[in-house]
């Protein structure tokens, strides 16, 4: 890999978003570091296994909005994909550096699939695995960004990962899915033997005025110790909301405070995957 992640591994890391509350910035932070990453050069795909598709329509709506007139249409779903057993064609370029494989509403009966194909538990959670496998050779890094409470998805896509990063929005119910989210991930790797590490718990600020903020960042660093928890911060910015409806765009000046924002909590992330990689080689 010849990129900023330094790695003497030769295919690309596959790194789950996890939190089971919904709301706790796992797609927001999945796309905007995607698009960081992508600018900074390294080659990433974001596989949206939601099948609300939140980070399908903001980056389908990035790409629409870099080239006026094209018209996107979804061919093959997700669904399909693991039906028939294969994802290789599904991802869709977004940008340069910047692939997307997009979800759809079908992949709501994923945990359907998986009780009717699977035979033992260890089926159950396998299911992904080898489709996200075969994608590794593109990438520099694939991001799984995960639906809240599917135990089924989340089983499958950390058994397939390298990392976990853990979104965490500064709220009581974002904490408590975040020590659900850990322990599951503790118990896979026990009881599957994993070779997955957590990067660490990116906050994503609920408040402007920040006592209740505070008050959990505190309590995060209590329960998960200090060293987990990013020292970069992600600010409340109404721009980032609004990347749900236009897709993530950079041309005023709040778009580059997101930009900024990001740029920071992205060196972090490079930074500490580049020390867990180098742990691993010694
Ligand atoms: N830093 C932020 N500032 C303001 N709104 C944010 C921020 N991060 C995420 N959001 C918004 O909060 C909502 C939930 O975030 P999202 O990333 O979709 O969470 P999840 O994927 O965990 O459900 C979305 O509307 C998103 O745009
Ligand atoms: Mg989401």
């Amino acid at each position: 890999m010849d990129t900023i992640i330094k790695t003497s591994r030769k295919e690309g890391i596959i790194l789950t978003v996890g939190n089971y509350k919904g709301g706790a910035g796992k797609t927001s932070n999945s796309t905007l570091i995607g698009y960081t990453l992508a600018k900074m050069g390294v080659k990433v795909l974001v596989v949206d296994l939601d099948p609300q598709t939140n980070a399908t329509k903001s980056l389908l709506l990035t790409k629409s909005a870099l080239e006026k007139d094209q018209i996107m249409t979804i061919n093959k779903t997700i669904m399909s994909g693991v039906a028939n057993g294969s994802f290789t064609d599904l991802p869709v370029n977004i940008m340069p550096n910047y692939d997307l494989l997009p979800s759809y509403p079908d992949f709501g009966d994923f945990s359907k699939y998986v009780y009717k194909h699977a035979n033992t538990e260890i089926e159950e959670v396998s299911v992904l695995k080898p489709l996200l496998d075969d994608l590794r050779p593109k990438y520099d890094l694939i991001i799984l960004d995960i639906p809240p409470m599917s135990r089924e998805v989340t089983a499958n896509a950390t058994i397939a990962s390298d990392y976990t990063l853990i979104s965490f929005q500064t709220q009581e119910r974002s904490l408590t899915g975040a020590e659900n989210y850990i322990n599951d991930l503790l118990n896979y790797k026990d009881k599957y033997n994993l070779d997955i590490d957590v990067v660490g718990i990116l906050p994503v600020l609920q408040n402007k005025k920040g006592t209740v903020d505070n008050a959990m960042l505190n309590m995060a660093k209590d329960i998960f110790g200090e060293s987990l928890v990013f020292d970069s911060v992600i600010p409340h910015m109404e721009r980032i909301k609004r990347f749900d409806i236009t897709g993530i765009t950079d041309r005023d000046r709040f778009d580059k405070k997101v930009m900024q924002t990001y740029r920071t909590a992205t060196d972090e992330f490079i930074e500490r995957i580049n020390v867990l990689e180098e742990n691993k080689n010694e």
